[in-house]
């Protein structure tokens, strides 16, 4: 696939967030890997007016230094998206939203425990929610990291909500599955007492999740 390619599906995964009702405004942001450099949106141009050449381009090899290529500068959250792709070589696709479920228990500063077996899909028996840092700052992007330990997402706490794949695709997947995950948790706390998986049950779903694909 060309870097236009690459380009072009960044935005139409945002379009897609967007229409889903996963995210709002330019509130969200998407990044992918692209050998030394990851590709990120633009910040605050809405997704209808941004084309292929305002995504910008930072590299990952270097130090942490602000610099990118582009037509516009890239998101305010560039430096969680950075460190994320640099430190975890697994992940090569981020997607940070602010989906209303995931951000209510984020204001509430909840993680989500294991109410339903498909947290495994975020590699544990958890999500957890960050500690709270203003929107754009590298102790955001610290604190995001250290949430997203041995997982694949994390909420940040009066923000929103991050989840990485090994590409595009899987890492909207998982933005989507836990916005799923953090309504249905809401929807049982208003209800009663979640049940909670054990640590056994979440092992097991984990080792079913290897051979389904979702890993
Ligand atoms: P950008 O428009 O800079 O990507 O920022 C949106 C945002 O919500 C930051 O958390």
């Amino acid at each position: 696939m060309t870097e236009h390619n690459i380009r072009q599906e960044i935005i139409d995964a945002c379009l897609q967030m967007n229409s889903s009702g996963l995210n709002q405004g330019t509130s969200g942001n998407i990044s992918v890997r692209v050998g030394h450099s990851m590709l990120i949106t633009p910040t605050s141009v809405p997704y209808e007016r941004t084309t292929p050449d305002m995504i910008a381009k930072i590299d990952l090899s270097k130090e942490m230094t602000g610099a990118w290529e582009g037509n516009a500068p890239p998101s305010s959250e560039w430096r969680f998206h950075w460190k994320i792709l640099k430190n975890r070589p697994e992940f090569s696709a981020i997607v940070h939203a602010h989906p209303p479920y995931c951000t209510t228990l984020a204001i509430l500063r909840k993680r989500i425990p294991a109410c339903h077996y498909m947290v495994a899909a975020f590699g544990g028996d958890d999500v957890k929610c960050s500690g709270y840092s203003a929107y754009g700052t590298e102790e955001l992007a610290v604190m995001a990291m250290s949430a997203m330990e041995g997982r694949s997402a994390c909420l940040l706490a009066n923000h929103g909500m991050i989840a990485a794949g090994a590409d595009l695709e899987k890492a909207m997947w998982r933005a989507v599955e836990l916005e799923t995950l953090a309504r249905q948790y809401w929807q049982a706390l208003q209800a009663g007492d979640p049940i909670i998986l054990d640590q056994k049950e979440i092992e097991e779903t984990l080792r079913r999740f290897q051979g389904y694909g979702v890993g």
